[in-house]
C-alpha cells in the first residue's frame, strides 16, 4: 500500500486515482497521522501531496520528521517537497515570481522518477514557493526557465521530490513518472483488484457482524445497491434492506427496485409505503430548503419506525464513500465541503444504539460502478445518473402536489427515454424534466390552451461542483418537445435550460 499524506491541495484525490488506477492500494491520512498508526499501515511509500499552505509560515501542516527514518521511499508533489526539505535541513522561500500553467521541463537523470521519458517534456505548475537550498545528499533531477529545483533525488534514501504536478493531465508524462515511483522505486504489486476488494470485505464484513443483524436503507441509487449487495454477499438474510416510498420517486422507481431486489437477487426488503405523510408534509411549502428538511425529517420518522421493529440489529449499513470521508476530515475544508452540505438529507436515526458499518468508505465512485457490475448489478443501475434524495419535489418548482407530480413523470419518462436511445444517457451527468409553476398560451387543433410548461435539464460534468449545458442537437431538442407536448396531457410549451453552473445550479431548486 502506499500512504499518502493530505496537505490540503485540491489534487490529492486525484493522486490517490492515480494510483488506485495503478491497482496499487492507497490510502490518504491527515499530516498528524502519529508513527505508530504509519507503521501499522505498513507502506511500501509515501507520497506527500501538495498544499495551500507555505512551509516558512508558523503553524503550516508538518509530518513527524520520523517519517524519513522508516526506510520507506518518499515522494514529495509541491508543498510536500517542500516538507520535505525543510525537514531534513534544506532551506525554501518565496518565489520572486509565482508560476503558474505550463513549463518546460528539461530532465537531467533517466533512472528514477524520470526512467524512459525524454530530456524535454512538460508540467504543470502551480507554486509560490521554491526550494533555495537542498538538503545534504539530494540533487537537482529537473529544472524550468524560473525554478531550477523542479524536482530533486536522493537516490541513496530513495527521497524524491517534484515541484509540479505529476498527478493532473496537463503534465503529459506525469503517469509515467507515478508508475515510476510505484513500480521501480517502491517495488509495488498490482494487487489491488475488485475481486481481491471483495473477498477482504466480505471476511472483514462477516467477522465485524458475527452473527447478528444489519439495516440498511435502500434508495436505488448506485451507493446504496452496491452496499446492499456486498453486505448480501458477506452475510445473506442477516441484511435487511430498508426501501422508503417517498412518493416523489420517478416512473415505476419503487417497482424495479422491488424486482431486482427481492425477486432476482433475494435480498431482505421492507418497503415502507410513505406517500401520504410526505405529500401531506409538502403541502403547500415552497421554499426549496423548506422542502429539503421537511423530506429530510420525514424520511427519518419513516425509516426509524420500519427499523425499530428490528429490535435484534446491532448495525447499520450506509453506502459512504470516500470522498465523503477525506472532505469531512479535511483539516482544510475544501469548496466542496461548503457546496454539497445542505445535499445530505436526513442522515443517522440518532435515537438507534446502532453501530455503522461502511463497506465501501475506502472507494471512489468509480470504483465502486466497477464494484456494482462485479457484484451483479445490471448495466443500467451501475451507470445511474445521480437522483437528488428530495426527488421529483426539486423539481415541481413551487409547491407539490400529486397531479403537478404525475405530470412531471410523464415528461420525465419521454425524455430519458430519448436520451437513452441517443446513446446520451452515460455522456450526460445528468438529465432530466423540471415542472414550472407558470402557464402559457397554447393552440391545439383549433383551441386555444393555457397549460404548464416544462423545461429540460441536460448537463455534463466530471464531479457535479461545476457543470455545463449539454449541446443536444436541434433537430433532438424538437422531437422531446414534440413528444412532449403531443403526449402529456397539461404541458403545451417546452423549454430548453441553457445555463452552466456556477453561476446557475444543477437543480433548479
Ligand atoms: P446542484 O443543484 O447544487 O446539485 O448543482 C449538485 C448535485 O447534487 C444533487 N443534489 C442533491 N442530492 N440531496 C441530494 O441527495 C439534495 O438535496 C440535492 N440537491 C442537489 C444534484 O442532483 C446534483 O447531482
Amino acid at each position: 500500500m502506499i500512504l499518502i499524506i493530505d496537505f490540503g491541495s485540491q489534487y490529492n484525490q486525484l493522486i490517490a486515482r492515480r494510483v488506485r488506477e495503478q491497482h496499487v492500494y492507497c490510502q490518504i491520512e491527515p499530516p498528524q497521522i502519529s508513527l505508530a498508526e504509519m507503521r501499522a499501515l505498513a507502506p511500501e511509500g509515501i507520497i506527500l501531496s501538495g498544499g495551500p499552505a507555505s512551509i516558512y509560515e508558523k503553524g503550516s501542516p508538518r509530518v513527524d520528521p520520523a517519517i524519513f527514518d522508516l526506510g520507506v521511499p518518499v515522494l514529495g508533489i509541491c508543498y510536500g517537497m517542500h516538507s520535505m526539505v525543510n525537514a531534513l535541513g534544506g532551506k525554501v522561500k518565496r518565489a520572486e515570481k509565482r508560476e503558474y500553467g505550463f513549463a518546460g521541463l528539461r530532465t537531467r537523470d533517466a533512472t528514477g522518477i524520470f526512467h524512459g521519458i525524454e530530456e524535454e517534456t512538460k508540467c504543470w505548475m502551480s507554486h509560490g514557493d521554491m526550494v533555495e537550498r537542498l538538503p545534504k545528499g539530494f540533487r537537482v533531477t529537473a529544472s524550468t526557465a524560473n525554478t531550477r529545483v523542479a524536482a530533486t533525488a536522493n537516490p541513496r534514501k530513495r527521497f524524491y521530490g517534484l515541484q509540479f504536478h505529476p498527478e493532473v493531465v496537463h503534465t503529459p508524462k506525469g503517469k509515467r513518472m507515478l508508475n515510476n515511483f510505484l513500480f521501480r522505486i517502491c517495488g509495488g504489486k498490482k494487487t489491488w483488484t475488485m475481486k481481491s476488494f471483495i473477498r477482504e470485505s466480505v471476511r472483514d464484513i462477516r467477522s465485524t457482524v458475527d452473527d447478528k443483524k444489519v439495516i440498511l436503507g435502500l434508495s436505488g441509487g448506485v451507493d446504496s445497491s452496491v452496499t446492499a449487495l456486498l453486505l448480501h454477499r458477506a452475510i445473506g438474510n442477516q441484511l435487511t434492506c430498508i426501501f422508503v416510498d417517498n412518493g416523489l420517486l420517478r416512473q415505476d422507481e419503487a417497482p424495479q427496485v422491488k424486482r431486482l431486489f427481492k425477486k432476482h437477487f433475494k435480498v431482505n426488503v421492507r418497503f415502507v409505503n410513505a406517500r401520504r405523510q410526505f405529500l401531506e408534509g409538502l403541502k403547500g411549502v415552497v421554499d426549496p430548503e423548506k422542502k429539503r428538511k421537511i423530506i429530510g425529517r420525514t424520511f427519518i420518522e419513516a425509516f426509524e419506525k420500519e427499523a425499530g421493529k428490528f429490535k435484534e440489529a446491532a448495525f447499520l449499513g450506509q453506502g459512504t464513500l470516500y470522498p465523503d470521508i477525506i472532505e469531512s476530515r479535511s483539516a482544510f475544508g475544501g469548496p466542496s465541503a461548503v457546496i454539497k452540505s445542505h445535499h445530505n438529507v436526513g442522515g443517522l436515526p440518532k435515537k438507534m444504539k446502532l453501530k455503522l458499518i461502511e463497506p465501501l468508505k475506502h472507494l471512489f465512485k468509480d470504483e465502486v460502478r466497477i464494484l456494482g457490475k462485479e457484484l451483479g448489478l445490471p448495466e443500467d443501475l451501475v451507470w445511474r445518473q445521480p437522483f437528488p434524495g428530495p426527488g421529483l419535489a426539486i423539481r415541481v418548482i413551487s409547491d407539490v402536489t400529486q397531479a403537478r407530480l404525475a405530470i412531471l413523470r410523464k415528461a420525465d419518462v419521454i425524455l430519458l427515454e430519448e436520451i437513452r436511445a441517443k446513446g446520451l444517457y452515460r455522456k450526460l451527468w445528468q438529465s432530466f424534466a423540471v415542472l414550472l409553476p407558470l402557464k402559457s398560451v397554447g393552440i391545439m387543433g383549433d383551441q386555444r390552451t393555457y397549460e404548464h410548461i416544462v423545461a429540460i435539464r441536460a448537463v455534463t460534468s466530471t464531479d457535479a461542483m461545476t457543470a455545463d449545458w449539454a449541446r443536444l442537437p436541434h433537430a433532438f431538442l424538437g422531437r422531446i418537445s414534440n413528444r412532449i407536448i403531443n403526449e402529456v396531457r397539461g404541458v403545451n410549451r417546452v423549454v430548453y435550460d441553457i445555463s452552466s453552473k456556477p453561476p446557475s445550479t444543477i437543480e433548479w431548486e
